[in-house]
């Protein structure tokens, strides 16, 4: 017998819950920005993936803020229009949880927890040195569902300009070895995860 939610009847709170412990995992976008002051900022979203590749477009979807109206994050990138996704290693779990706090705007969170960053290529958001990933992206668009003030959501759509993966994490030419990439993966709760089995199967021939 399986259990039956009709949303209607539940609070925003325990949708959210239900939702986000049952669509997982979720991968982790570390994203940095800066304020129009060039103040960065440094946070965490799993509301996050790579949603096609010509063009190479990735979604991350924030919410409003209880306080503030807007996210930082949010906030950034509707100014600069840019900002860059970081993707974590399990080692870095404590750094990015962390940089989820509600620091205040004009702290930046990656001074505060010590996290090394070089600076961006084609974009003034920084790179997480420690990530075996970044990614360089510019707004593509916005879209809100919701009052994205409150409980609703502004999805962004970023466009990749460039894409940086640490040469140690290569098998060869172009193949990543998934293992060493080692991607702190997003479950519902406090529970977050590493890879577990792998397996390979090839899609049939027909
Ligand atoms: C692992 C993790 C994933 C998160 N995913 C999201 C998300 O997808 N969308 C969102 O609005 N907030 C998400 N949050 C909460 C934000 O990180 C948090 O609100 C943060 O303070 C926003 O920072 P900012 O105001 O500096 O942008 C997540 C938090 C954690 C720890």
């Amino acid at each position: 017998m399986k259990r039956m939610f009709v949303f209607d009847s539940y609070s925003t709170k325990e949708v959210y819950s239900i939702i986000n412990q049952v669509v997982i995992p979720r991968p982790i976008a570390w994203i940095h920005s800066n304020s129009e002051n060039n103040i960065g900022n440094l946070a965490p979203f799993s509301y996050f993936n790579a949603i096609c590749s010509n063009p190479p477009i990735v979604m991350v979807s924030i919410t409003g803020h209880e306080k503030k109206g807007v996210k930082d994050t949010l906030s950034n990138i509707q100014k600069t229009k840019e900002f860059t996704i970081n993707i974590p290693s399990v080692e870095l779990l404590n750094q990015v949880v962390d940089s989820a706090a509600d620091y205040p705007t004009e702290v930046d969170e990656s001074e505060v927890l010590n996290v090394a960053l070089e600076d961006g290529t084609f974009v003034r958001s920084k790179k997480v040195i420690k990530a075996p990933v970044n990614i360089e992206c510019k707004l593509e668009k916005t879209v809100n569902f919701g009052d994205p003030y409150t409980s609703g959501v502004t999805v962004v759509f970023g466009r990749i300009l460039a894409l940086f993966i640490d040469e140690k994490i290569f098998e060869e030419d172009l193949r990543v070895d998934p293992l060493k990439l080692n991607p702190l993966c997003r479950l519902g709760r406090a529970y977050y995860a590493g890879l577990g089995q792998i397996f390979t199967r090839k899609i049939p021939e027909l």
